[in-house]
């Protein structure tokens, strides 16, 4: 098949649904890749870079629709792109359905094969074709840099000889995709970074990258997360009030705010209103990556920075990934490259639309005349559609209870397992000789302790354990030592080899834990 990317038309979008690379894989699939002239100026890759990775650089959009099979672009087509195409094409493209129904219906009378990247499910086996993550991720990055490129002050904290600077607090409303990725790059920059989102189970995940999880003291925790495709969903009228109160208790503390709440196919919710950000110091900015459903702050004006009367600067602009074009531009040809690949089984140039695989299902708006938006529910479950626990806070008393009758139950089943012991060894002393029943003895105990002082050490610790248990059972070195003295000249040799290598197990199995260790200690 021919697979052409068209310029994108739309102003100040400067993304690019292929790269002189993902083309380079696209044609080990077999198919032969073309692209119009000046469609990756704005993301950096010029015609030159294309025609040396084997593309085709055609003129104009007309010659590319009709020399093309697979027209791959970054927005949906306008109207006016779709009116003279030829009929029969695949399109993969964003497409966003929920609001372009006429494009849809303008699709299906071309009886074009379309698949939007917007609709992908967000389940594991699709995470490598998961463009809108992709540009989410993106966002997220940027917002933090966009909102440190309008704050006037260190995201870090310095103490320095002209003074103390205290760090900028950070808090970042909804912790999916953007959201992490925006919390990642706050705390990276050192600034105290404080996260919610009505999704409790993210805490953790929250708190391993070094920001503090913003709890309500709420009984119907955080509403029903991930129901459909991975996402979130609404949550009750009275968590949205507690919710509110809880960002007014905030909003004076904090110097810059990220939002991007979203539920899918609604408007975004308001969360940051007029009363916090009037609350807000003087140059502190709130950047609201929902602006365009209608933004997550009262204030926000979509695609513009505007700044109040108390001095806070609020960002709506809704093209972060066109900002980073070179980067969005490479991830999202990858993730279109990944879905031609699906589409190729055999790899053979062959595109095979599998309407019973629910990934290329739930992308499918249109196919055979038909408008095939929206799709049945996907038969696999969601990434995040684990159903939570309902974790209920434990008083002093229940939870020494709870201690105590742990331990009596790790108690019994120990003592059970010593008198099994026992009656084995005096078994096995019987018939066995003395010497071997001191060595078993030796044995038997070292598993026993040795597995009760690593049963006690946190997962997350394991890795840097197993390194300095490495550099401990080195103990080898101590027997070579006392060989070196040999009057044996092969003796010496295997005993300084020896010696060798188990220093450069010691040296290294603390050096690897040092390192490790380091990574869980907060600067
Ligand atoms: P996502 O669905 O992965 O994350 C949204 C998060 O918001 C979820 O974790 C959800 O639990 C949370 N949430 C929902 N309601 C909430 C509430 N009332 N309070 C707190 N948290 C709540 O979405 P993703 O991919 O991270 O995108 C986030 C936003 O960024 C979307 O609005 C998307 O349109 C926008 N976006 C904006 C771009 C721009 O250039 N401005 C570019 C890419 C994405």
């Amino acid at each position: 098949m021919r697979i052409g990317a068209l310029r994108e038309v739309v102003l100040n979008e400067a993304r690019v649904a292929m790269t002189p690379e993902s083309a380079i894989k696209l044609q080990k699939l077999g198919h032969e890749c073309l692209i119009q002239s000046g469609a990756g100026s704005r993301a950096s890759f010029s015609d030159t870079d294309y025609e040396s990775a084997g593309v085709r650089v055609v003129a104009t959009a007309d010659q590319l629709w009709s020399e093309s099979d697979i027209i791959i672009k970054v927005r949906e087509p306008l109207a006016e792109e779709l009116a003279d195409s030829p009929d029969g094409k695949t399109l993969i493209s964003f497409i966003t359905p929920s609001s372009n129904g006429a494009l849809l219906e303008q699709m299906a009378g071309k009886r074009m094969t379309a698949l939007a990247l917007d609709m992908v499910p967000r389940i594991s086996r699709a995470q490598k074709m998961d463009a809108l993550s992709s540009m989410a991720n993106i966002a997220g990055y940027r917002s933090v840099i966009e909102a440190c490129n309008h704050f006037d002050r260190f995201l870090m904290g310095q103490m320095t000889a002209a003074g103390k600077v205290p760090p900028a607090r950070v808090l970042v409303v909804g912790a999916g995709v953007a959201g992490l990725s925006a919390i990642g790059t706050a705390v990276s920059l050192g600034a105290i970074t404080l996260a919610f989102d009505v999704r409790p189970e993210v805490s953790e995940q929250i708190e391993s990258m070094g920001a503090e999880f913003v709890f309500l003291e709420f009984d119907e925790l955080q509403a029903d997360g991930a129901e459909s495709g991975g996402y979130a969903s609404p949550s009750s009228p009275e968590f949205a009030k507690q919710q509110i109160e809880k960002f007014l208790q905030l909003a004076p503390s904090v110097d810059i705010v990220i939002t991007t709440a979203l539920i899918p196919n609604r408007p975004a919710p308001l969360l940051w209103t007029a009363d916090m950000v009037n609350l807000m110091r003087s140059g502190s900015v709130v950047v609201d990556l929902a602006a365009e459903r209608g933004g997550n702050c009262e204030l926000t004006v979509a695609d513009e920075k505007i700044v109040t009367k108390n001095g806070v600067t609020i960002i709506g602009f809704t093209d972060f990934p066109s900002r980073m074009a070179s980067q969005s531009s490479s991830l999202l040809a990858t993730n279109i490259r990944h879905m031609i690949d699906d589409l190729t089984p055999q790899k053979d140039g062959a595109i095979n639309v599998n309407i019973e695989d629910d990934v290329i299902r739930g992308s499918l708006v249109s196919h055979q005349g038909e408008v095939t938006w929206p799709p049945p529910p996907p038969k696999v479950s969601a990434i995040a559609a684990v159903k939570k626990s309902h974790t209920v806070a434990e008083t002093a008393a229940e939870k020494s209870l709870r201690e105590e009758a742990e331990l009596k139950k790790s108690l019994n089943i120990s003592g059970i397992g010593i008198i099994i012991g026992s009656v084995l060894c005096l078994g096995l002393g019987t018939i066995a000789p003395s010497s071997f029943m001191q060595h078993l003895i030796v044995f038997v105990l070292s598993i026993y302790i040795g597995f009760h002082v690593i049963w006690g050490v946190a997962h997350s610790l394991h890795t840097p354990l197993m390194a300095i248990t490495n550099a401990i059972s080195s103990i080898i070195i101590v027997g070579a030592i006392l060989q070196i003295v040999s009057s044996s000249f092969l003796v010496v040799l295997l005993a300084s080899i020896s010696v060798f290598i188990a220093s450069v197990n010691i040296f290294g199995g603390f050096l690897v834990t040092r390192r490790m260790l380091a990574m869980f200690q907060r600067r």
